[in-house]
């Protein structure tokens, strides 16, 4: 999420009102048949991407220029070109995060896949590109409807090395092979680039490098310094980005708000110019984090003058400022000498090639491709079942023992509590503070879901009756009013119980590190007096994104069974054959 400095929007603001045509996917559909530009060489489909780019570059002016510098690019009304917002997210679905995307009309939502961090724990890389394709399609849809662009800032593929870090819930975890498989997989389903480069989508991996934490003790991201070795860089930090640029072919990727050994990621020639570009080979734009210019400028203070800001990060390689900062300064950073024309030149080169390979230079997006996609085409209930089949293949058990029964002290004994049985476990009780989760479900980074489940709806499916007392007011679960009392009572006069505890966004977040590893407030202390309680067997299910420490519910034998879900957006399901699950249906 970015950081938004009053004065520069203002400027920015200011600017844009004097462009008779506002930035919006929309607007972009260039080279329409008829219209005043459709002759010229830039729309001319049969010509190489970046020879039509060099084509419309070189027939701007240095102000209109500076204003393609931005994601929130400026229309150019005199070649027929519209406005374009760049910045789409689809983390795990098409989101509305970022400016580019707005739900609502005929697309008042999109299929939620499971956060990150769960499918990941699936090891299954063709799921991964499944939920690509099926994310390009409802993207495509709703560029066609003109509520979404085509360049979606996504995935996020850092290396979750902190256990602590707010965002870990968005990334493939902290092992270089699994990330930079899943960065590889997800990016080919989202982009499904064609042997000549065309684009379905245009994919970015994200943020480079070395970035895992948001704010903790007095330090955050936009003044971190992350001091890594060179050989870490390598075996780890930079592996999945290496990995989405080589053989993802990723067409992006995005520059972080942290330095490293000092330099801003996205002032860092030797990153950026040196090792995307050109060891890597990148085929595409880079962008900053969003405000990472103004960020090294007014709170790193790592250059002067603005105007040097510029061309430290122009320099470094970069071709696309998300924040206004290159689009107020650009033009004076040319005037003072800092950069030249020349340098502008090649960073409009790279973005504007990216445009042309999706075809946004290309006429109405009707008769492109993919101008078949439409609303009936997000939401479908085909992507409900990935994203169902998604979920449960994220699902990791962690413990499956027999219950002792009351009073007695047994170990593990064979036959595990799971699977529940309907026709045994008529009365269930469901506990925890994510009894009724939905949003909370959802992760960061998310849309507006077709529909949710909760837990309680989930069981309610399977079992003949659900006693549902939270225990808990919330995630916080803090302070002696909370109703423990009520949910020890539900345990103890259930069949069996199933506490759904974890973590959200109050806790982990982007902006939010936690502090620790273990559960918040009470809920530890709930779930061992259900569990000291309970008549029937007794299921821990654990939704967050960063991992918790469970060493207490792995010792108790009362807790007969412990799955990790992640945040699976859907609901819990809880089936004869298939141990705890979640689905949606
Ligand atoms: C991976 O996911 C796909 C799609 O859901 C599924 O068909 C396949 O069986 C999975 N592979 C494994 C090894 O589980």
């Amino acid at each position: 999420m970015p950081r938004r400095r009053a004065l520069l929007l203002l400027l920015l603001l200011s600017m844009s009102s004097s462009s008779p045509t506002p930035a919006s996917a929309r607007s972009a559909f260039a080279c329409a048949a008829g219209g005043s530009s459709s002759s010229l060489p830039f729309c001319r489909r049969s010509l190489p991407a970046r020879s039509r780019a060099r084509d419309l570059v070189s027939r701007l002016t240095r102000a209109e220029k500076v204003r393609l510098l931005v994601n929130n690019a400026a229309g150019v009304p005199r070649l027929g070109v519209g406005g374009y917002e760049w910045w789409s997210e689809a983390l795990h679905g098409v989101s509305d995060t970022g400016p580019g995307v707005r739900f609502g009309g005929e697309f008042p939502g999109a299929t939620a896949f499971p956060q990150v961090i769960g499918t990941a724990a699936s090891l299954n890389a063709s799921l991964w590109d499944l939920i690509g394709r099926a994310v390009s399609d409802e993207a495509r849809a709703m560029y066609n409807g003109g509520r979404a662009g085509l360049t979606f800032w996504s995935p996020n593929v850092n290396i979750f090395r902190d256990p602590r870090w707010g965002r870990g819930q968005e990334t493939p975890g902290e092992d270089p092979t699994i990330s930079s498989r899943y960065a590889v997989s997800y990016v080919h389903g989202l982009q499904q680039q064609q042997p000549h480069g065309d684009l379905k989508l245009a994919a970015c991996c994200k943020h480079f490098t070395a970035y895992d934490l948001d704010s903790w003790g007095p330090t955050d991201r936009y003044h971190f310094n992350a001091v890594v070795s060179l050989q870490d860089l390598e075996d780890t930090f930079n592996v999945p980005f290496r990995a989405c640029v080589t053989h993802g072919r990723a067409a992006a990727v995005m520059c972080s708000y942290n330095q490293v050994n000092g330099v801003p990621t996205c002032a860092d020639e030797t990153f950026l110019r040196g090792t995307v570009r050109s060891r890597w080979g990148l085929d595409g734009y880079i962008v900053s984090d969003c405000d990472s210019v103004d960020v090294f400028f007014n709170d790193q203070h790592y250059t002067s003058t603005p105007e040097d800001a510029v061309a430290a990060t122009m320099r470094a390689g970069l071709d696309l400022d998300c924040g206004p900062f290159l689009a107020v300064y650009g033009e004076s950073a040319v005037a003072k000498r800092k950069i030249a024309d020349a340098d502008v030149d090649a960073a409009l080169l790279n973005t504007v090639a990216v445009q042309m390979r999706l075809g946004m230079f290309d006429g109405e997006p009707a008769a492109g491709p993919y101008g078949h996609l439409g609303p009936r085409h997000v939401c479908t209930p085909a992507h409900q079942e990935l994203a169902l089949d998604a979920a449960r293949q994220s699902v990791v058990l962690l413990k499956n023992i027999g219950q002792p029964p009351r009073g007695k002290h047994v170990g593990s004994s064979g036959g595990g509590v799971l699977p529940l049985r309907p026709a045994a476990h008529r009365v269930v009780a469901v506990v925890g503070p994510h009894a009724d989760a939905t949003v909370a479900m959802i992760g960061n980074y998310a849309g507006k879901p077709c529909r949710y489940t909760t837990p309680v709806q989930g069981v309610a499916r399977y079992a003949t009756r659900v006693v549902r007392q939270a225990g808990c007011a919330d995630v916080a679960c803090a302070g002696s009013q909370q109703p423990i009392a009520a949910a020890v009572d539900a345990a103890r006069n259930a069949d069996a119980t199933v506490v759904v505890a974890g973590l959200d966004q109050k806790v982990e977040a982007e902006g939010l590190d936690r502090s620790g590893l273990m559960l918040p407030g009470r809920q530890a202390e709930l779930i061992s007096a259900v569990a000291m309680a309970s008549k029937g067997p007794v299921v821990l299910v654990l939704m967050s994104g960063g991992p918790i420490d469970i060493a207490f519910a792995k010792n108790d034998p009362r807790i007969g069974a412990i799955t990790v879900v992640g945040l699976p957006w859907t609901g819990l399901v809880v089936r004869p054959s298939l141990d705890v699950i979640f689905g949606h249906q």
